[in-house]
């Protein structure tokens, strides 16, 4: 079973991108190996003084544990004062010093309120990262995100779930071309 490593970029109790990633896992879950990151919160600030050689703050350690050692990463963030959360960001700021993301297959949604500043700078940070553009099939915009759920956590419309859902098809393809072809 290929292994997804989540993040959510909010860590709201009853967060919409929480649910998001809650429902890939419900739907997924007898295809798809999910852990939803619980500790993004927990990372300290991103320290550019670490010498060479020197340990990593453990947290930030096991945060690139659960990078290298699962197949994807999926992203799923709402957007905060037109940027990606601080949180999130501190995230990725971390893993520019040890290129984990490289060539990483990786899917990005961003669930907010508009969101469409985010979608995109978030789109350039990662392709900096990833050293390659995210496939369109594998990026998400989901706007008016909160309006979107049911009370049980599903979607309130067939068309988001779907588009969802597809994401992750394409999220699971592209694993698929990386086995075939490892770099
Ligand atoms: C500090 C803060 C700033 C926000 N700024 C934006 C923004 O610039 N653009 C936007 O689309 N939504 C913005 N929002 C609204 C969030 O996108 C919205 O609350 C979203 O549902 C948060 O995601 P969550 O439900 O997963 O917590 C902001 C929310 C907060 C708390």
């Amino acid at each position: 079973m290929q292994s997804i490593f989540a993040i959510s970029g909010s860590t709201r109790k009853n967060s919409s991108n929480w649910k998001i990633l809650k429902f890939i896992q419900e739907n997924f879950k007898n295809q798809l190996n999910i852990e939803i990151y619980e500790n993004l919160d927990q990372l300290p600030h991103f320290d550019p003084n670490l010498k060479e050689g020197e340990a990593f703050p453990p947290n930030v350690k096991s945060f690139f544990e659960k990078i290298q050692n699962a197949d994807g990463v999926l992203i799923c963030t709402p957007e905060y004062v037109f940027s990606p959360p601080a949180i999130l960001k501190t995230a990725l700021e971390w893993t520019v010093s040890e290129t984990i993301l490289s060539f990483k297959p990786l899917a990005l949604i961003v669930a907010s309120g508009m969101g469409e500043k985010t979608y995109d700078s978030l789109g350039l940070i990662l392709k900096t990262l990833l050293q390659e553009e995210i496939p369109e099939t594998s990026k998400l915009l989901i706007q008016g995100a909160r309006g979107k759920f049911r009370g049980d956590g599903n979607f309130l419309d067939p068309e988001t779930a779907k588009e969802v859902l597809d994401l992750m098809k394409s999220l699971m393809n592209k694993i698929g071309e990386n086995d075939q072809n490892p770099n």
